[in-house]
C-alpha cells in the first residue's frame, strides 16, 4: 500500500549508509516531511520531539539508535551511554525498554568488532517483526469484526483513539490491521476517528484511512461516549503504550474515559497490542510512569494557515497554568480483551498465558 507515491512505511533504514530515514511526525498530516538520521542522539531527539512516536515505532527508533551507536563506537562505555540516553527520550511505551534490552542483550554477547554488524541486523529483524506481528493482529482482530458483520449484517462502526496505525508502527498499525485487512475482506467498516487532544494524533489517523479509502469520520474526544449510547460503536479498538500481566491497560489520555463508556453501553473494549508491549514485570499498572508533556502542547494548536503554512495558533497565554498527563491507565476490569499476535485474550486469560510462555 502506498501513501500517493511513497511508500506507506514510518521508517527505512540503510546498513550501507549508515542512515536511518524516518517521515517526521509533527508535520503530519500537513506536510510529508522525510528525516535523515545518522546519529544515536538524532534517534533519541526524533522520539523526544515525537517526529516519530507509537509504541512499536519508538522502539524500532531506538534499535536503529543503537545501531548507529556501535557503527560510531562500539565500546561497551559509548553503547552505554547510548543506550541511557535512548531509555530517557518517553518513560511510558515498554517497547522501548524491550528494544533496547534486546539489543543490549545481542551486543553484550557480540565481540566489539563485530557489534556494528550484529546492531544492524538485531534492529532490522524487530523491524521486520514488527510488520508480521502487526499483520498477525490483524487478522485476529478481522476475526471478531467477521462475527459481528455476521450478526449484524451491515457495516460496523469501529471507534479508534489517538493513532495505533501504520505510523505508530513500521506498518499495518495494531489498532488498525484489522480495518485494514476487513477492507480487503470485503466486510464493511466504517471509523469513528477521535480527535486525541492535546496533539491531535487522530488527524494521523485520518490521513491514513483516507490514503487506504477507508470510509471514517473524524469526531472530537467527547463525542465518543454519546455515539455508544446511540448504538453507534460496535466494537472499540485501541492501541496500548503498556499492558500489565492482569490486563491493565496504559494508552494515550482519554482512553480510560472511553472504556467507562463502552462498559455503560456494553460496547466491547479492546486492547491491539504486540506483546512486546506487555510488561510481564508488573502485575498491575497501578504507579506505572505517565508522561507529562509540555504544556504548550496545550497552549498552541498546530494546523495550516490560510497561506498553506504549518503554524502553531495560541489557545492560553503562556502564563496560565496547565497539566499534560499523555497518558492513562484503563483498569482490566473494563477490558474486553487484548488482541496480541498469540490471538486474542480476555485479561484473566492473559496471566495463565503470559506465564505458559515465560517457563
Ligand atoms: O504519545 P504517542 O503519540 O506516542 O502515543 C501513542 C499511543 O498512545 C498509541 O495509542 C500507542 O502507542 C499504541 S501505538 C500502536
Amino acid at each position: 500500500m502506498k501513501f500517493g507515491s511513497r511508500p506507506a512505511r514510518s521508517i527505512l533504514a540503510y546498513q550501507s549508509k549508515a542512515r536511518v530515514h524516518i517521515v517526521d511526525q509533527t508535520q503530519l498530516p500537513f506536510r510529508v516531511e522525510e528525516r535523515t538520521l545518522t546519529t544515536w542522539e538524532q534517534c533519541a531527539e526524533a522520539i523526544r520531539a515525537m517526529r516519530v512516536r507509537g509504541a512499536p515505532l519508538i522502539g524500532v527508533t531506538a534499535a536503529y539508535g543503537m545501531a548507529l551507536a556501535a557503527t560510531r563506537d562500539a565500546t561497551d562505555a559509548a553503547l552505554r551511554e547510548a543506550r541511557q540516553a535512548l531509555l530517557a527520550t518517553r518513560p511510558t511505551a515498554v517497547n522501548l525498554q524491550w528494544a533496547l534490552d534486546r539489543m543490549a542483550r545481542k551486543l553484550d554477547t557480540t565481540d566489539p568488532a563485530e557489534r556494528a554488524d550484529a546492531a544492524w541486523s538485531e534492529a532490522s529483524a524487530i523491524e521486520a517483526e514488527d510488520i508480521e506481528t502487526n499483520r498477525t493482529i490483524g487478522e485476529h482482530g478481522l476475526a471478531l469484526l467477521r462475527v459481528l458483520h455476521e450478526k449484524l449484517q451491515r457495516p460496523i462502526n469501529v471507534l479508534t483513539h489517538c493513532n495505533a496505525g501504520r505510523m505508530a508502527c513500521v506498518e499495518w498499525g495494531t489498532a488498525t490491521a484489522p480495518i485494514y485487512l476487513a477492507k480487503e475482506s470485503g466486510i464493511p467498516v466504517h471509523v469513528w476517528v477521535e480527535e486525541t487532544r492535546p496533539r491531535n494524533q487522530g488527524l494521523l489517523t485520518q490521513w491514513e484511512l483516507e490514503n487506504a479509502e477507508i470510509d471514517h469520520t473524524y469526531i472530537v474526544d467527547n463525542a465518543g461516549g454519546h455515539l455508544m449510547q446511540q448504538g453507534k460503536v460496535d466494537i472499540v479498538f485501541v492501541g496500548a503504550d503498556r499492558v500489565s500481566l492482569k490486563g491493565d491497560v496504559a494508552n494515550k489520555i482519554g482512553t480510560y474515559l472511553k472504556a467507562l463508556a463502552a462498559k455503560d453501553c456494553k460496547v466491547p473494549f479492546y486492547a491491539a497490542v504486540p506483546l512486546s508491549t506487555i510488561d510481564v514485570r508488573i502485575n498491575s499498572l497501578d504507579g506505572v510512569e505517565i508522561e507529562e508533556r509540555a504544556g504548550d502542547e496545550i497552549r498552541l494548536i498546530r494546523g495550516l494557515s490560510r497561506e498553506d503554512r504549518v503554524i502553531d495558533l495560541r489557545l492560553l497565554d503562556a502564563n496560565v497554568n496547565v497539566a499534560n498527563p499523555g497518558f492513562d491507565v484503563t483498569p482490566a476490569k473494563l477490558v474486553t480483551g487484548i488482541i496480541t499476535e498469540a490471538g486474542v485474550f480476555t485479561p484473566k486469560e492473559l496471566t495463565p498465558f503470559l506465564k505458559a510462555r515465560m517457563i
